[in-house]
């Protein structure tokens, strides 16, 4: 009888795995470090709310040059160097960051460490997705959006052991650990098989096969992945923005942008300022409070999402989402009607309310509607709407956008708060829910169960279109 399970995954694709991961956690780390370090940087130089949202935020900013430059140097470098690069810019960052003496020095910080975040956010997925077979590529996605939201956790959590000295420059310092185990593991790898018959090294290809699938005959694989190469002539820039890749394109933006306009890097960057005022009077208490209801059940409903996107399909997990995040955020709004205003201060001057308890329901029940939907979904369906000749390009746009989106959301957020109040902010996110509920029944064709190619195909189809359109479970 023939044994149909599949081989195991080798050493070597354990060991591309295991890059990935730290990728991810390091793009989780620096999402989710400087809620606890807000305090202790706020007394140290008394900064205007204006200077807060810049060192909050500019790590954004850094990553959205960072992810528009990874595809070049990823193409000239090779994947596993412009990884090592990211890790040394990421070192950088994080030393610039730990020893500021000045909040000048502070915001250079943020924004060198964000380019290293941005370059690996693009470099990595690449280097796991080439790396892999094809039976675990998918996998390698779902990994990488677990690793975001465990580096959120374990951010959280030092930000606990370290806020009570006020050890902010810990906190930010830390971060250059998981780069410098980055180096160590990718060294001694190899490139991916695609970018060494890019450069025309045909017998690294081969030997990297060889690593990674001991089981199959490498000379094989690698003439297939030749094949592909050549005919695939990469779009052009022109071609992207063409009208033939329009709607992809829309879709992919629109949930791009969406994803944080809705509000999730408010929260996840300003926790602990929105817990302070929802009445967690000490920092220890509002960072329990960020490290369980924000970081703990982001990373669990994540699991639920990876686990069952392919059972329930894109969009019911898209408008069960939505639904959940609008209806959160008006209970949030709600709560902070009766509460103080979220300061850049920190302090509170009241204990836990009743209305506090609400604030921080709602919080937990935005976070797990997220997590299980526009959080990784989104990313999953920006993978797979383009052809695969416009995909590369196509994905970077729409991370780039991401990448400004989060940044004008977590740049204006405390303004918005100072302008209208606490409540009028997430009553905006809460509109913006409303806007991805339209667009998700208007524009996101159902892609689940479809092969990339018949993906492909339905966008010139317009009947078969407007069937994955209306496509309900
Ligand atoms: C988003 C990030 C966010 C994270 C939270 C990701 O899907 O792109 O901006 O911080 O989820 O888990």
């Amino acid at each position: 009888m023939r044994d149909h399970t599949p081989p195991r995954p080798s050493r070597y694709v354990l060991a591309v795995g295991l890059v990935l991961l730290l990728c991810g956690l390091l793009f989780g780390y620096d999402q989710g470090v400087i809620s606890g370090a807000l305090g202790g940087i706020e007394k140290e130089f008394e900064p205007s709310t204006l200077v807060i949202e810049i060192i909050t935020s500019w790590v954004t900013l850094g990553a959205m040059v960072g992810a528009l430059v990874a595809g070049v140097l990823a193409d000239r470098l090779g994947r596993r160097f412009t990884l090592v690069l990211a890790s040394v810019i990421f070192v950088v960052g994080a030393l610039l960051e730990a020893l500021a003496p000045s909040t000048a020095v502070l915001t250079v910080g943020r924004l060198v460490l964000g380019a290293g975040v941005g370059i690996a956010s693009v470099a990595g997925p690449l280097y796991g997705a080439e790396n892999a077979a094809a039976r675990d590529r998918g996998r390698m996605v779902s990994l990488y959006q677990m690793a975001v939201t465990i580096g959120i956790f374990l951010a959280y959590w030092a930000d606990y052991l370290l806020i009570e000295d006020d050890r902010w420059r810990l906190m930010l310092g830390i971060s250059a650990v998981p780069a410098v185990l980055l180096v160590l593991v990718v060294l001694p790898l190899k490139d991916s098989a695609t970018w060494y018959l890019k450069v025309g090294r045909r017998a690294d290809a081969e030997a990297v096969v060889r690593r990674a699938e001991p089981d199959v005959d490498a000379a094989e694989r690698v003439a297939t992945i030749e094949a592909a190469l050549a005919s695939e002539q990469q779009a052009s820039w022109g071609e992207v923005f063409s009208r033939t890749w329009r709607r992809p394109l829309v879709v992919a933006g629109g949930l791009a942008v969406l994803q944080q306009l809705t509000g999730i890097n408010a929260i996840i960057y300003y926790a602990n300022t929105i817990f302070a005022a929802a009445g967690f009077d000490s920092p220890t208490q509002q960072s329990l409070a960020t490290l369980w209801a924000v970081g703990g059940v982001n990373v669990l409903a994540t699991l639920i999402a990876v686990l069952y996107v392919d059972r329930f399909g894109r969009k019911p997990l898209l408008t069960i989402g939505s639904w959940g995040m609008l209806l959160s955020l008006v209970l949030v709004a709600g709560a902070f009607f009766r509460l103080d205003e979220v300061t850049a201060s920190e302090q509170a001057s009241h204990g836990p309310t009743n209305a506090g308890i609400l604030a921080l329901v709602g919080t937990v029940t935005f976070i797990a509607s997220f997590a299980f939907s526009l959080g990784p979904i989104v990313w999953t369906v920006i993978n797979e709407v383009f052809p695969s000749h416009v995909r590369g390009k196509g994905v970077a746009a729409a991370t780039a956008l991401n990448w400004f989106a989060a940044w004008a959301v977590t740049q204006t957020f405390l303004s918005i708060v100072d302008l209208t109040s606490t409540s009028g902010a997430f009553l905006i996110f809460a509109f913006f829910c409303v806007v991805t509920l339209w667009f998700t029944r208007r524009y996101v064709p159902e892609t689940k169960g479809r092969t990339l190619e018949e993906v492909q195909q339905m966008w010139a189809d317009p009947d078969e279109l407007s069937r994955a359109i209306a496509a309900r479970d």
